[in-house]
């Protein structure tokens, strides 16, 4: 078979030989003689053009060739007489895999972004979305290199739990009993004894707690995997099912934390640059002028670290009328972050020491009493990225936190086992995967970086 994807044939100075490609028809124009079909097959943004000589192919076959058709293509890959592309190919047979007719609905150019969302099983045939899911693909692969090459190792911790991580109660349930008909215990609650797992169980919304364990053992370890929150944000940068990359290290504590997550994103977004130049110039003439000097930015500029306290005083003297007042103890609201990243420092922002009654109660107390040893990294459009800790390795102040927090103790006999049995310093963070793409790709809505959005009311596809 002769078949060429479409990337290898356009960047090819092979002429004058004969090739197959396979694809969909983004359009046929042409003359009474000719057509020209651009055809595309995902490799790459670039379509490739074939003539077709009118004469030399029945009649049925040119009509069939309509926007969204599937095609194979044999000719002769000839260097091409028009500006702008290296080769074409002069057609000699036309095979049509698939018809399409004038109900596909991506006939023309410039469909809203939330028309698309509304045929996500097409959108993926589009310039946008092409490149949104090769920049994905691009920054997935960068990311586990970037682990591999450091000597961690990934990871698979549980999908379905019986503990919840962030401690915030907004987890999706697991069961398999009768809705219509739920067994009561004698105390009138739900007897999840009779459930599939003989225990309440939920959807995770983090894979840190399990992934600890694996640090505690290995060292170095990250998990790359979905995450459930079932909390009710309708927001531009939330969704209900994501992907998280969760680095773990045994030793590491919150300086090298930082030290960490500031070269990991400087890396992968470093590799996209280098590896996804057509797709980022195509998103940024057509969405985001500034989007390639954004991550030129964060590839080249060191991040700003300063701690909660010293951000707060910056908020409180700046002259911004802010929506949500700025208050020692309060958690930052984006507003918050995007004025320090976007209007104070003008780049990527680490903030550290967060008041410990606004964090997980698995981060390490400071000295101070009153703050534990967080890390949240900030970009611009963005707000937070990344959020870290050094965990707290004190076997007593975590029970202590535990019960502070109201959290199930029994939940947590495994984790606290490993405060008893060889405990040490260590640290992780965790990165949004979509949050990534989005700041990457430019996209303003997470909605349109992950094929099919998860967001409330709705889970179509
Ligand atoms: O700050 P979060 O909640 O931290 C954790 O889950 C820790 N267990 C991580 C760790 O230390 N191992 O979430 C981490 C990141 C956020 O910074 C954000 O990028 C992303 O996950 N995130 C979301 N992304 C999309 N939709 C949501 N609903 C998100 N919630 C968090």
């Amino acid at each position: 078979m002769n078949h060429i994807y479409i990337k290898e044939l356009l960047a090819s100075t092979e002429f004058d030989r004969e090739v197959t490609a396979k694809g969909w028809v983004r359009t046929r124009r042409g003359n009474k003689n000719l057509a020209f079909i651009e055809l595309n097959d995902g490799s790459t943004i670039n379509s490739l053009q074939i003539v077709a000589e009118l004469a030399a192919f029945d009649e049925q076959t040119i009509k069939n060739i309509t926007t969204g058709a599937c095609i194979s293509v044999t000719g002769i890959l000839v260097k091409s007489p028009g500006a702008g592309q290296l080769a074409e190919i002069q057609a000699k047979n036309i095979e049509i895999y698939g018809c399409s007719d004038e109900t596909y609905p991506l006939q023309k150019k410039g469909h809203t972004l939330e028309f698309l969302r509304e045929i996500a099983h097409l959108r993926p045939r589009t310039n946008t979305f092409g490149s949104v899911l090769r920049i994905r693909h691009a920054l997935a692969f960068a990311i586990h290199k970037y682990f591999n090459d450091r000597g961690f190792y990934n990871i698979h911790t549980p999908i379905i739990t019986g503990s919840d991580c962030e401690g915030a109660g907004e987890m999706f349930a697991v069961t398999t009993l009768d809705l219509n008909n739920v067994p009561k215990n004698p105390e009138g609650a739900i007897d999840f004894q009779q459930d599939f797992f003989g225990k309440e169980t939920h959807l995770t919304v983090s894979g840190q707690l399990e992934g600890e364990l694996a640090a505690m053992a290995l060292s170095l370890i990250y998990t790359f995997g979905p995450t459930f929150r079932a909390e009710n944000s309708n927001t531009p940068r939330h969704l209900a099912e994501f992907w998280m990359i969760e680095p773990e290290m045994a030793f590491y504590e919150l300086e090298d934390n930082m030290n960490l997550a500031e070269d990991f994103l400087k890396t992968v977004i470093g590799h996209a640059l280098e590896h996804c130049a057509d797709d980022i110039a195509f998103l940024s003439k057509l969405y985001d002028a500034e989007l390639k000097n954004r991550l030129d930015l964060i590839v080249s500029e060191k991040f700003q670290r300063l701690t909660y306290t010293e951000a707060i005083d910056i908020l409180t003297a700046s002259e911004k009328k802010f929506e949500f007042p700025v208050k020692w103890g309060s958690d930052l609201q984006s507003e918050h972050e995007r004025y320090l990243v976007e209007q104070h420092f003008h780049k990527p922002v680490i903030l550290t020491h967060y008041p410990k009654d606004i964090k997980a109660f698995y981060m390490k107390q400071s000295e101070d009493g009153k703050t534990v040893k967080a890390m949240d990294v900030l970009f611009p459009g963005i707000g937070e990225i990344i959020g870290g800790s050094q965990r707290e390795d004190n076997y007593d102040k975590l029970l202590n936190r535990i019960r502070e927090m109201g959290l199930k103790e029994a939940d947590f006999w495994w984790y606290l086992d490993t405060r008893k049995f060889g405990a040490c310093p260590h640290s992780g963070f965790g990165l949004g995967f979509e949050r990534l793409v989005q700041f990457v790709t430019g996209m303003s809505n997470i909605r349109d970086v992950i094929p099919f959005p998860r967001t409330p009311k709705n889970s179509e596809f």
